[in-house]
């Protein structure tokens, strides 16, 4: 069977869209409808006019979709497709940050579960993590779950930040020798890094951007060769987009974005199976965070 084909058929026949986040494996992007980071995907999620939003892309992701869009069946081909740094923040953890720290506000990642974010006052994404930040009223932010990203948005604040100590397992491995390696091999190439790197990494980067404002900035600029410190996959949306630019990537692979393939996403649209639901107290109050968010803008 043309697996590509028969999605395409059956998109139409139930009305569904496929958005897919730029780690996919090509053959996801292929029968992607959107590809985008998190940002977008959550904008997407919003606007989309079809009754089935097949997510390709992993658990927190779809949640949001679902949240923004309650009315809406929201498929996840793979449901082991959970983001590790995600679980790395509980709401016992977060209520407990709030009571040693009444005056702070609550920013949570857009990477955390839809519990978490309903105990926040706004989300954020790696688009936006730092003006989310200052706009804020609050002097003292608790930021969850990234030790690295609230590091970067740290050093770009005059606001205290209160951080756990999670991290991207992929991100936290982009180290300052593999960029080196590269820079030396690629003397012309400009280092766009991810802000989940470590800080000792991000010294090096001549960018600090998200994925999609990694694409954007590649599309602008005139140079024609890029160190890509994210996750692997982010190479073939770069070079999709820009055939003729070289990438040289200093990152590893997300195992989790990788369980959704293209079999599974035809088994989850054909079989209408893996329907993600969020609990509708906790919705509520997580659209509220992530709402504030959207309106804010991304600033990459
Ligand atoms: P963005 O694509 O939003 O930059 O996030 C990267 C990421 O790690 C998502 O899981
Ligand atoms: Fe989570 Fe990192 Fe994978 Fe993104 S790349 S889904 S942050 S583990």
């Amino acid at each position: 069977m043309d697996l590509k084909a028969e999605i395409s058929r059956l998109k139409k026949v139930k009305n569904a869209v496929i958005l897919a986040h730029n780690y996919q494996v090509p053959d996801v992007l292929d029968v992607a409808d959107f590809i985008g980071d998190s940002f977008n995907l959550a904008e997407r999620g919003l606007e989309v006019d079809a009754d089935i939003i097949v997510f390709c892309g992993v658990s927190f992701m779809a949640e949001t979709a679902k949240i923004l869009t309650p009315h809406k069946r929201v498929l996840l081909p793979s449901l082991a497709a959970i983001c590790p740094m995600a679980a790395m923040v509980d709401v016992a953890t977060v209520r407990f940050l709030k009571k040693e720290h009444p005056d702070a506000a609550v920013v949570s990642y857009v990477n955390t579960t839809a519990d978490v974010k309903a105990e926040s006052d706004i989300c954020c994404t790696s688009a936006n993590a730092i003006s989310i930040v200052n706009s804020l009223p609050n002097k003292k932010v608790i930021m969850v779950p990234d030790k690295h990203l609230s590091a970067y948005v740290a050093a770009h604040t005059d606001k205290e930040i209160i951080a756990p100590k999670g991290f991207c397992y992929v991100h936290s491995k982009i180290l300052p020798a593999a960029v080196n390696a590269a820079k030396a091999e690629h003397s012309n190439a400009e280092i766009l890094l991810h802000p989940e790197c470590p800080a000792e990494t991000l010294a090096m980067a001549d960018q600090i951007l998200s994925t999609a404002g990694m694409l954007r900035y590649v599309m602008d600029s005139d140079n024609d060769e890029f160190i890509i410190g994210t996750e692997e996959g982010m190479i073939d949306v770069l070079q999709r987009n820009a055939p003729t630019k070289k990438f040289y990537p200093v990152g590893g692979v997300c195992v989790q974005q990788k369980k959704v393939n293209l079999e599974r996403v035809y088994d989850a649209l054909n079989e209408e199976k893996n329907e993600i639901f969020v609990d509708e107290e906790v919705a509520r109050k997580a659209f509220d965070a992530i709402q504030r968010m959207l309106k804010a803008g991304r600033h990459d």
